[in-house]
Order: C-alpha cells, then sequence, then structure tokens
C-alpha cells in the first residue's frame, strides 16, 4: 500500500511537475522516503507475523501482543544491521553487529521466556495411559486430520504406531501444552481425553500394545 498509494503516485507528481516545466515539489520525495522507510523496518516483522499463525506456541501466550512487539523489534533491529552494513562498506559508519546481536538476543529471549515449564514426573504420577487407550482417542479425534488415506496435515500422519511415536513430543506440545488440537476445534477433546495424552508422554510415550 505504501508504494501504491503513496511513492508511486508521488513521482508520478514529479515526473509530470519536470514534463511541464514547473518546480518540482519536494514534499512527494520526502513522503517517498518516509513510506520507504516504513517498508525498510517491516519487511521482517510482517513476514514474522504472516507466517507465526503455523507456530502456536507464538500466539497463544497469554501477553501474545507483547510476543509480537518484541518480534517485531527484533525484526527492525535485524534490518537496521542490514541497512547500515552497506554504510559500513562506503566507510560511512562502523561496523552494525551490534544491532544484529540485539535482535538474536531478543528473538532468543522471547524463546526461552515462551518455554513451557518441565512436565513434573513424579512417583505419585497417576499411572500411565496405555497405547491402546491412546490410540482410541486418537482415531475419534486426530485421524480425520492427520493420516495417508485422507489427509495429513503438516505432513504429520498417525496410521502407525511408529508414526505416533516419532511425533510423540509435537503431539504433547500440540495436545497438552497448547491445547491446540484438534485444529479449530479444541474443545471437542474431552479433559479426560487430553489427559490420557498428557499421561502417556509423561510416562514414556510407550507404544507397546
Ligand atoms: C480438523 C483437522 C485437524 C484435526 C482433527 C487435528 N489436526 Fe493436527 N493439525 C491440523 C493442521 C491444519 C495442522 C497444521 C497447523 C499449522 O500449520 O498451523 C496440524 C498440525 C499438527 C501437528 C504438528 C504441529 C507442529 O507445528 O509441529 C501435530 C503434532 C498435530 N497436528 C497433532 C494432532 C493431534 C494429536 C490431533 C488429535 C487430538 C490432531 N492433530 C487433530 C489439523 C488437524
Amino acid at each position: 500500500a505504501n508504494v501504491f498509494f503513496w511513492i508511486i503516485p508521488g513521482q508520478r507528481k514529479v515526473v509530470a511537475a519536470l514534463k511541464a516545466g514547473q518546480p518540482v515539489d519536494p514534499v512527494h520525495g520526502k513522503r517517498g522516503k518516509q513510506r520507504s522507510v516504513h517498508n525498510t523496518y517491516f519487511t521482517l516483522p510482517v513476514l514474522f507475523a504472516m507466517l507465526s499463525n503455523h507456530y502456536g506456541w507464538l500466539y497463544n501466550h497469554g501477553q501474545n501482543w507483547l510476543v509480537l512487539i518484541l518480534m517485531m523489534f527484533a525484526g527492525a533491529a535485524i534490518r537496521q544491521f542490514f541497512v547500515m552494513r552497506h554504510g559500513y562498506k562506503l566507510g560511512r559508519n562502523g561496523h552494525p553487529w551490534p544491532y544484529a546481536a540485539v535482535g538474536v538476543v531478543v528473538l532468543l529471549g522471547v524463546v526461552l521466556w515462551l518455554k513451557p515449564a518441565a512436565p513434573a514426573v513424579s512417583a505419585a504420577a497417576p499411572a500411565a495411559a496405555g497405547y491402546e487407550q491412546l490410540h482410541a482417542v486418537m482415531q475419534k479425534h486426530c485421524v480425520v486430520c492427520h493420516s495417508a488415506n485422507t489427509v495429513a496435515q503438516k505432513n504429520v500422519k498417525f496410521d502407525t504406531p511408529q508414526d505416533v511415536k516419532s511425533h510423540a513430543q509435537q503431539i504433547y506440545q500440540q495436545v497438552v501444552q497448547l491445547r491446540k488440537m484438534p485444529f479449530g476445534n479444541p474443545g471437542a477433546l474431552s479433559d479426560e481425553e487430553r489427559e490420557t495424552f498428557k499421561r502417556w508422554y509423561e510416562n514414556g510415550a510407550s507404544i507397546a500394545p
């Protein structure tokens, strides 16, 4: 929109003024520059926001607005590194590595902040849910969207016990930590069924019959 509504129309006006032999109003150049600066710093944050909806741990958090602001700040800082790198090569400014470092530190800080607490496995933990019990819940709630026979969303399939085992940690993350699956309708899974996933995973995620 910045290019379409401000930068190109501004340029057209400048060209028209030049052709007509009239003085060029500098405001068009200034506006174009301003919008171009906005675009520069928002390139990475916008890409981030577009992809983030595939990563529930980024937007499921109670303070997800703060996660977004911090990630946008990190994106802008990293972009500043790229911008100033040209100046560095031309000898106009020092090496801009601190901007990249700040961006990366903020990114890593957010990741650590969002890290879920480790599951508390105690001796008094409820009995493990057996694979058979888990299998029954998954047949009912998961395979419609995760099977070679139907669709395999995000290339995740639950056709064999080995398939389930190989995704055990992701399953735990999606179902227990984020409470995101079944996708679009997490309420379809009762608390008891969700508990089955928790007990299964926290007791070793066995697929023995
Ligand atoms: C209505 C369809 C649907 C159902 C039902 C469903 N899923 Fe998903 N699942 C998806 C979609 C769509 C994605 C990809 C989401 C994305 O990219 O943001 C996904 C992704 C996943 C992933 C990968 C997540 C990642 O980013 O690592 C796992 C693991 C998963 N689902 C587990 C399950 C489990 C376990 C169940 C049953 C409790 C389930 N799903 C039920 C549609 C579904």
